[in-house]
C-alpha cells in the first residue's frame, strides 16, 4: 500500500465509468469505455482538480497566501487555479503565453471572473519562465506575501499524486465492471497525468498499459518529462518503487499543426462525438487524443481480443468555446 500525502477535497469524485456502445459498435473494435474526470466539477473541472487537490494542501501546509502558476492564454490549468483559489480565499497570480491581444473569451474570461491578476508574456519572454517565476516570488515576499509556485499544468511530484489516486479510483471502476483493459488512454500536455496514471497503475497493480497521446510536442519531449515528473515524486516521497522500469508510452503522430490548433479531422469528429454519445471534446486536447485513439483502432493498432479500451476525459470544454469558429454553424 502507499501513503497518500494530504490533499484538500475540491474534485467530485468518484467520477462517472462507463460504456460508449454507438460508437464503438461504427468503429467495429474493442469496446470503448469513458473516465468522466471532465466532471470533476462545474467550472473548476477536467484533470487538473485532482492535481490541485494535492497541490493546494502543500500550498497551505507551507503557510503561502499565493498561488503563482503559468500556462498558454487558454489555460485549463490556470482557469482551475484561478478559480479554487478564488474559492479558498488564496490571491492568484497567472503567467500566460500569448502573442497577441487575447480576446477575454473561453478559459481567459473566467480566470478574469475569479478575479486573477494576470500577467501576459509572448513566446520568447516565456522561454524564461523561472526567472518569471522567481521575479514575482520575490515579489510578493517583499509585500509581506508567501507565494506558492505550482508549475505549467501543475505537473511535478506534488500534482502526479492526483493521478495516482486516480488510478485507483479506476482499478475500482474495472473491477466493479467485471474488464481487464488493454489500455488506458489520454491526451498528455505538460505530462502530470501521464507521470501519475503511469506510476499509479504500477502501485495499484493494475494490469492495463497507460498511452498518453501527445498534443505537442514529440516522443522524446515526453520520455524525458514524465521521467523528470517521476524522479521529483521520488525525491520527494523516497520508496523503493524503481520509477526506471516504468514503461512511458506516447504517440506523437496526432499532434496535428501546432499546440492549440486542430485540423478539420479534429472538429468533424467534435461534433460527430457530440451528436452519437453526448460527449463533449475540445480540440487542444481531447479532440486529439480522443481522433488518435480512433485512428489507432481504425489501423488495428489495439487488439481486438482484449476488448476494452478506456478513454481519460481529461476536461478543456472551455477551450471549445475559444474555437468555436471552426465548427463551421
Ligand atoms: C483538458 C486537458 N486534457 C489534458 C491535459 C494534459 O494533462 P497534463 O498537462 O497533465 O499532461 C490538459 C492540461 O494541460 C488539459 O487541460
Amino acid at each position: 500500500m502507499i501513503a497518500y500525502p494530504e490533499k484538500l477535497s475540491l474534485a467530485q469524485t468518484p467520477t462517472p465509468f462507463y460504456p460508449l456502445e454507438r460508437l464503438s459498435a461504427l468503429l467495429g473494435g474493442p469496446r470503448i469505455w469513458i473516465k468522466r474526470d471532465d466532471l470533476t466539477g462545474a467550472a473548476t473541472t477536467g484533470n487538473k482538480v485532482r492535481k490541485l487537490e494535492f497541490l493546494f494542501a502543500d500550498a497551505l501546509a507551507q503557510g503561502c497566501d499565493t498561488i503563482i502558476t503559468s500556462g498558454g492564454v487558454q489555460s485549463n490549468h490556470c482557469r482551475a487555479v484561478a478559480l479554487l483559489g478564488a474559492q479558498l480565499g488564496l490571491k492568484v497570480h497567472l503567467l500566460l503565453r500569448s502573442d497577441s491581444q487575447p480576446l477575454p473569451i473561453g478559459n481567459l474570461l473566467l480566470d478574469q471572473l475569479a478575479g486573477a491578476t494576470i500577467s501576459h508574456y509572448s513566446v520568447s519572454e516565456f522561454k524564461a519562465l523561472d526567472r518569471l517565476f522567481e521575479y514575482w516570488q520575490n515579489h510578493y515576499r517583499g509585500q509581506g506575501s508567501r507565494a506558492y509556485a505550482i508549475p505549467t499544468g501543475g505537473s511535478n511530484g506534488v500534482g502526479m499524486w492526483g493521478y495516482i489516486a486516480a488510478a485507483e479510483e479506476l482499478g475500482n471502476d474495472f473491477t466493479r465492471a467485471g474488464i481487464c483493459p488493454q489500455a488506458i488512454v489520454h491526451a498528455t500536455g505538460s505530462g502530470g497525468t501521464q507521470a501519475g496514471l503511469t506510476l499509479g497503475c504500477h502501485v495499484h497493480k493494475i494490469e492495463t498499459s497507460v498511452k498518453a497521446y501527445a498534443v505537442c510536442d514529440d516522443i522524446a519531449y515526453f520520455q524525458h518529462k514524465v521521467l523528470a515528473d517521476l524522479q521529483d515524486w521520488q525525491a520527494r516521497y523516497p520508496s523503493q518503487i524503481d520509477i526506471n522500469s516504468l514503461v512511458i508510452d506516447t504517440c506523437d503522430d496526432y499532434v496535428g499543426p501546432a499546440y492549440g490548433k486542430a485540423g478539420p479531422e479534429i472538429f468533424a469528429l467534435i461534433k460527430q462525438v457530440a451528436a452519437m454519445e453526448g460527449l463533449l471534446l475540445d480540440p487542444v486536447y481531447t479532440g486529439k487524443a480522443f481522433y488518435g485513439m480512433c485512428e489507432d483502432i481504425k489501423k488495428g493498432k489495439y487488439s481486438q481480443q482484449e476488448g476494452d479500451i478506456v478513454f481519460l476525459h481529461t476536461g478543456g470544454l472551455f477551450g471549445l468555446f475559444a474555437q468555436q469558429q471552426y465548427l463551421g454553424y
